[in-house]
């Protein structure tokens, strides 16, 4: 045990039967050593984190700073061995408030490290930042998973992900840290072997786990009852099925016959398998989930992997706006409109120096034919942002969720909510790059097989931007190709009016049901001014997997 410091001399003798409430307990461990999740390969014992988990620890714990000590000398001492602490009295040391190096290194080796504390959270905190040790205010770690195994020196360690914890803070600790957690160590071993007899205990675990952990595996519950419904005629599309029936029907293996369960053991071994890996990709698509919302001003954009064990793209980056590192782009409109009413007055609202007509109609909705110019009123016009002709600069209002596809497409863009008709649904946002560096990175793309280059060569003749939506973007990023599209997209100008420079708005081109793939055609027909995703360089053509009958067979 490592002890934290106990002033005696400011103990008032109260008696308390049980714990006093207002306690505070407080652990330090070494700090988290990131190589150690990363590599399993390259871990230093020395440098190992000593905390643990024991359930019997979870007192409450109270956030307040500073509390002196209720108990009495000899209450705090029973109270400390009834807990397998270890009681040290400094108040006779010179050092008392101090962790020493001595005193954090010496006790390597500790279950746990917790006593009743009679210092503030700052002075703590303070201490234990000197050290180089980890404060935990008040937490006890809980392990959540267990992920690998390794041997060394003779001695057992297991990597661990602790709940509640991201994946960053996984570490690698030796068996006896490990207390509480036989079930798992226990199924975690049974099911890597693969000479492994099924047992009941095993079973039950992995349904416990499979029908309440946060998020569901869908997935893993969808292929367990097809491998339940396996022989039976009513073999149906199990992932169609709501969640609280497929917890149902994954828990009928529990009350399956010796016979039966004999004959899908192997099938229910590799599920078991399957899912431990799943478990892992869907905390890291979390992850990503609310890296990607953190700062989203559009509506909170879900992410889903029903399909495959595909963990989030490494190489993107959520954008909010058009990323530029040399192009100038001038924000200050030349043309404005002096409307009192810009709906009523839309014959001499914007756009005003040019034959378009008028953008929206009264519901703000697109009454455009496509290859039109959209010009919003902007920041100079006399209107407010309630103006109707005010749309895409607004922003997304649209909730949408990045899903795996199961047609092998990738990554999709579904609509979690129904849009009308001409209803604006969201930018498509990137860098934008000369065309002479677009052409570089479009050898690149074709290289991968993808394309993420739109250029802005809208009625131009020569194209003198490109939007490139591969490592920066939003999440049109992610929408796929369709011979028969739903979506549509215009040229939009607002504050910046240079006509090579426009937004790209996606508006629907016919209603769209909630959870309905969304789609863009990438060769658009060209008849107002030329636009669409960049041509790929390929020798081999993509083949088309938009499964519409009016699929033209190859993306490009
Ligand atoms: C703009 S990205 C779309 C997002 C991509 N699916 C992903 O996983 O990141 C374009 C790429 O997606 C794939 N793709 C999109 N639509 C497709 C379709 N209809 N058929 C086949 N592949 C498609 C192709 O690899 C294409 O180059
Ligand atoms: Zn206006
Ligand atoms: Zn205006
Ligand atoms: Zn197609």
């Amino acid at each position: 045990m490592h002890p934290l410091f106990i002033d005696t001399s400011r103990c008032e003798t109260f008696h308390f039967d049980t714990l006093p409430k207002i306690s505070n307990e407080y652990q330090c461990t070494d700090i988290y050593d990131d190589s150690l999740c990363k590599s399993s390969d390259s871990m230093d014992v020395e440098e190992l984190s000593h905390t643990s988990v024991d359930s019997s620890f979870k007192l409450d714990s109270i956030f307040d700073v500073s509390v002196s000590c209720l108990q009495s000398y000899d209450d705090m001492k029973k109270n400390c061995e009834k807990m397998g602490l270890k009681f040290v009295d400094y108040s006779k040391d010179e050092s008392l408030y101090e962790i020493t190096e001595n005193h954090a290194k010496a006790e390597h080796n500790l279950k746990s490290c917790s006593v009743k504390c009679l210092q503030s959270i700052e002075d703590l905190e303070k201490e234990c930042e000197k050290f180089d040790l980890y404060f935990n205010n008040g937490k006890v770690y809980e392990v959540d998973m267990i992920l690998q195994d390794k041997i060394i020196e003779g001695e057992k360690f297991y990597l661990v992900k602790w709940k509640n914890y991201e994946l960053k803070y996984n570490t690698w600790e030796p068996e006896y840290h490990l207390t509480g957690c036989q079930e798992l160590i226990f199924y975690y071993e049974s099911i890597k072997r693969f000479s492994t007899r099924l047992t009941k205990n095993i079973l039950v675990h992995f349904i416990r786990d499979l029908t309440t952990r946060k998020p569901y595996d869908v997935l893993s519950l969808a292929q367990l009852c097809n491998i339940i419904n396996d022989d039976s005629e009513d073999c149906i599309n199990m992932s169609n099925l709501k969640i609280t029936e497929l917890k149902m029907k994954a828990r009928h293996v529990l009350q399956l016959s010796p016979v039966k369960l004999g004959k899908i053991t192997n099938m229910l071994l590799e599920l078991m398998r399957f899912s431990e890996k799943r478990k892992l990709v869907l905390l890291n698509l979390k992850e990503w989930e609310k890296e990607l919302n953190s700062f989203n001003p559009a509506p909170y954009i879900e992410v889903e992997n029903n399909v495959d064990l595909e963990k989030a793209p490494v190489d993107f980056q959520f954008i909010h706006d058009y990323m530029t590192k040399d192009i100038d782009i001038c924000e200050e409109p030349v043309a404005f409109c002096n409307c009192d009413d810009c709906y009523k007055d839309k014959k001499s609202c914007c756009p005003l120096d040019s034959d378009a007509p008028f953008a929206y109609n009264k519901y703000r909705r697109l009454q455009l034919l496509p290859g039109y110019p959209v010009y919003e009123c902007n920041k100079k016009c006399k209107c407010d942002k309630d103006c109707i002709n005010r749309v895409v600069q607004n922003g997304q209002k649209v909730k949408v969720a990045i899903f795996r596809t199961s047609n092998g497409c990738g990554w999709g863009l579904k609509t979690l909510e129904t849009i009308e008709k001409d209803q604006f649904v969201l930018e498509y946002l990137g860098e934008i790059l000369t065309s002479e560096e677009a052409e570089s990175r479009g050898n690149i793309y074709d290289y991968v097989g993808r394309s993420y280059l739109f250029d802005l060569d809208y009625g131009e003749e020569n194209c003198k931007y490109t939007v490139d939506a591969g490592h920066f973007g939003n999440a049109a990023h992610f929408i796929n190709h369709s011979c028969d599209p739903n979506l549509h997209v215009f040229a939009v100008w607002i504050n910046q009016q240079d006509p090579q420079l426009p937004r790209l708005a996606f508006f629907a081109k016919k209603k769209i049901n909630r959870g309905e793939e969304l789609t863009f055609d990438y060769k658009m027909v060209k008849n107002h001014g030329r636009f669409d995703l960049q041509d790929s360089m390929l020798e081999e053509r993509i083949p088309c997997k938009c499964n519409s009958r009016k699929c033209r067979n190859y993306l490009f």
